[in-house]
């Protein structure tokens, strides 16, 4: 795709589509619910779409109209044995939490995924998992495809996890449903919340304690109509846009503000972002709010420690605003990024290279020493939805055409991304 940069503002108000991680804890949980839930902006995202056929595919109907789906719940005991092997496509959230769920049950399944899905981690999952009692196992016991069988009796366990992980803790007290006694979890620093936000909405006995989070036996889930808030990580290249171009003011209505997602908007507002949050509000037990945006002058900081899990989807973007930001911007402490849809360290640091930045890799982040002086180029965006729209962003500031490569993967998180910037670009 050609980008034309320079002398672009932004201008306009703007709604993103529905929270990826949201959406997809909705099916899960609404899938293994008493009643029904009705979910509403959900995000027709493939990721999430992945989710909604692995489900049908455990005998489990759901409902598709528009942004709004219909989950028939069956139970914590109602799946049934998948004829085929589950297919997570691209998403990660998918075949973790899904294996939490899975390992509870009384029938084989296998599942597994994309080129990108049997390169990432597994054995953070499979290690806690056995420790319950599950039987699951992976391609050299770390790799998708996996394979899990019926285990006698899981038991609740307290895990302290090595790395902070939604996507593992979330695995954990899945399997916790079905496990005897407490789960209890142990975070390094505290990674999204999600989970436990929605199973109290579903009216399971979770409680967080700090960085401890503690599953009470419970016996059912109750279904529940969801109302998704839009996704920060999505509203955040839209934020970046406008505080990096000229002459843009934007208005982002109802994102979602869950405190442990929040972490690009402290970080842009420390770089002297102009941010404002109004109408904020609370929907199915999650806050939200419209973000008011301004172009701003902004300047480098250091992003470390117990902020980099509030804020980790959102560092490509991040590296952008730090891009042209005055000063030098470090980020540390997010080896994490590694292990994502790409490894995000390197698809940054090589494609900004490409645009004259500044930037130097580091094993755990990168130092990022912002300019003007930022030059169009030909992108690669490595089948990774967050690098297309973070490189897309930072070619609307170059002057001139630069060309972004296989951009199709915006369909994962923002299927109309490039739409979406057309109503505001001025
Ligand atoms: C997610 C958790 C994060 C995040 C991912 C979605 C979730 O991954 O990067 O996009 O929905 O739980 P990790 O748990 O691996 O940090």
């Amino acid at each position: 795709m050609k980008i034309t940069g320079g002398n672009v503002k932004l201008r306009g108000e703007i709604t993103v589509p529905g929270d990826k991680s949201i959406s997809h804890r909705a099916v899960m949980f609404g899938a293994i619910a008493e009643d029904d839930t009705i979910i509403k902006n959900f995000l027709m995202g493939n990721d999430c779409l992945s989710t909604v056929q692995c489900f049908r595919d455990l005998g489990v109907e759901i409902d598709i109209q528009d942004n709004i789906v219909k989950v028939k719940g069956v139970g914590l005991k109602g799946l049934k044995r998948p004829k085929k092997i589950l297919n997570v496509g691209n998403s990660g959230t998918t075949i973790r939490l899904l294996s939490g769920i899975l390992a509870g049950q009384n029938f084989i399944s296998h599942i597994t995924g994309d080129d990108s899905i049997q390169k990432r981690p597994m054995d953070r999952i499979i290690t806690p998992l056995r420790k319950m009692g599950a039987s699951i196992k992976g391609v050299d016991d770390k790799y998708a495809p996996l394979q899990i069988e019926p285990a006698d009796n899981l038991k609740g366990i307290t895990y302290r996890q090595p790395v902070a992980s939604a996507q593992v803790k979330s695995c954990i007290m899945l399997a916790g449903l079905y496990a005897d006694g407490i789960t209890r979890v142990i975070q390094p620093s505290i990674s999204r919340d999600h989970t436990e936000r929605m199973l109290n909405y579903f009216e399971y006995d979770v409680v967080i304690k700090g960085k401890h989070v503690i599953l009470n036996k419970t016996t059912k889930l109750k279904g529940k109509e969801i109302i998704v808030p839009g996704d920060i990580s999505s509203a955040a290249f839209f934020i970046v846009g406008a505080l990096i171009l000229k002459g843009s003011r934007i208005v982002i209505k109802q994102v979602g503000l869950n405190p442990t997602r929040t972490g690009v908007i402290d970080a842009l507002k420390k770089m002297g972002g102009n941010i404002k949050i109004v109408n904020y509000r609370f929907v199915n037990n999650e806050p939200i709010g419209d973000i008011f945006v301004e172009y701003s002058q902004l300047k480098g900081i250091e992003i470390s420690g117990d902020l980099i899990p509030r804020l980790i989807d959102e560092i490509p973007v991040l590296a952008v605003a730090a891009s042209v930001a005055e000063g030098t911007t470090i980020i540390r402490n997010a080896e994490e990024l590694k292990v994502k849809e790409s490894n995000r360290i390197t698809a940054v640091v090589n494609e900004l290279k490409k645009m004259n930045v500044d930037i130097e890799e580091l094993d755990d982040g990168m130092i990022i020493k912002g300019s003007k002086n930022i030059q169009t180029a030909n992108l690669d965006t490595y089948k990774d939805h967050r690098i297309t729209m973070a490189l897309t962003i930072l070619a609307l500031y170059a002057k001139g055409e630069s060309i972004i490569n296989n951009t199709e993967s915006v369909s994962i998180s923002f299927p109309k991304f490039y739409e979406v910037l057309g109503e505001i670009i001025t």
